[in-house]
């Protein structure tokens, strides 16, 4: 039984949060929920080899291919695509991508600090630039996050494409879970957790004081959030220990530790996928982390891992 305490303080969240229509991820609309909860695991992919579409053209993917990734991500909120690996140099490859992720209706690339003119970030091991002393751009384990997590609410980041061009000799694999089953997880436990990631101020990440002097204001904001015009859930969420602040209440505490624990632990629905040149995965911003790798490029002579990150503010076409 929920004490009164439990239902009082939903209710103020929920007052905090602003007017939200019912839906599946509104705590008084528990009937909506289950029904989405039940198609939802019903139709979620049980294995990584049921989120693959082949693209014969990563320019051009035809309307088959297409639709078996927009109806992908419709249940799972993320496909990978397996695509013939570049034989035609860098070039190619970047347009090719930007051409792909227009086709799935992803146009407003972000002007990331560390990409390029074309909106395109490099992940591999950078020794100097704007990209050196972050995770992400080193051999070391990345944990698990949601990209654009340092964002501010109003720069959430909605997709992201994530392109493999060469992998690494040893390790580089990903792990990745569709946030809505992180948000059934966390509501099937205790729908206080879901409250308490709906909160203004559940997650901070502090002002960030880059090398050139610029500083990246703090950011605050809910771990999930639910876009009024679409009613879908948006995640922002890093497992990070350092350098983030965590609300300083109970329930958030507790859901911060109840999901750290089923990322680390497993659940049937995390998938682990190592990508191949030519491979890549387009998501809905699902959570993900990669594990340690290394590359010894001086003896294979085929050059460092490295991805290619495309990250938009809309989701992917027709998946609201
Ligand atoms: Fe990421």
């Amino acid at each position: 039984m929920q004490s009164d305490k439990q239902a009082e303080n939903r209710k103020k969240t929920k007052r905090k949060a602003g007017r939200r229509p019912a839906g599946p991820f509104d705590l008084c609309d528990n009937e909506t929920y289950r029904d989405w909860r039940a198609a939802k695991l019903a139709a979620s992919p049980a294995s990584v080899s049921e989120l693959v579409v082949e693209i014969s053209d990563l320019a051009a993917p035809g309307e088959a291919e297409r639709a078996a990734l927009i109806s992908l991500c419709r249940k799972a909120n993320m496909a990978i695509y397996t695509s013939r690996p570049s034989q035609t140099g860098d070039g190619r490859v970047r347009d090719d991508l930007r051409s792909f992720a227009r086709a799935l209706g992803l146009h407003r690339v972000e002007r990331h600090r560390s990409a390029a003119d074309d909106g395109i970030v490099a992940i591999e091991v950078a020794g100097d630039g704007s990209r050196k002393g972050y995770i992400p751009y080193s051999d070391r384990p990345l944990s698990w996050h949601t990209d654009g997590y340092y964002n501010g609410p109003a720069d959430r980041i909605g997709a992201l494409v994530l392109h493999c061009v060469r992998e690494a000799d040893e390790g580089g694999e990903s792990g990745l879970l569709d946030p809505e089953i992180a948000y059934i997880r966390l509501r099937d436990e205790n729908p206080d957790f879901i409250a308490a990631f709906m909160h203004a101020e559940a997650m901070t990440i502090p002002a960030n004081v880059e090398d050139n002097g610029k500083v990246r204001a703090p950011s605050t904001g809910p771990v999930f959030a639910v876009d009024p015009r679409t009613g879908k859930l948006n995640m922002r969420y890093s497992a990070r220990g350092r350098n983030i602040v965590w609300r300083d209440d109970p329930d958030t505490l507790a859901a911060v530790h109840f999901l750290a624990s089923i990322l680390a632990n497993g659940d049937r629905y995390i998938f682990r996928h190592k990508f191949a040149p030519g491979q890549g995965l387009i998501c809905n911003n699902v959570l993900h982390n990669r594990t340690g790798f290394k590359n010894p490029a001086a003896l294979s002579g085929r050059g460092n891992r490295l991805l290619y990150r495309l990250r938009y503010p809309e989701r992917i076409a027709g998946t609201g």
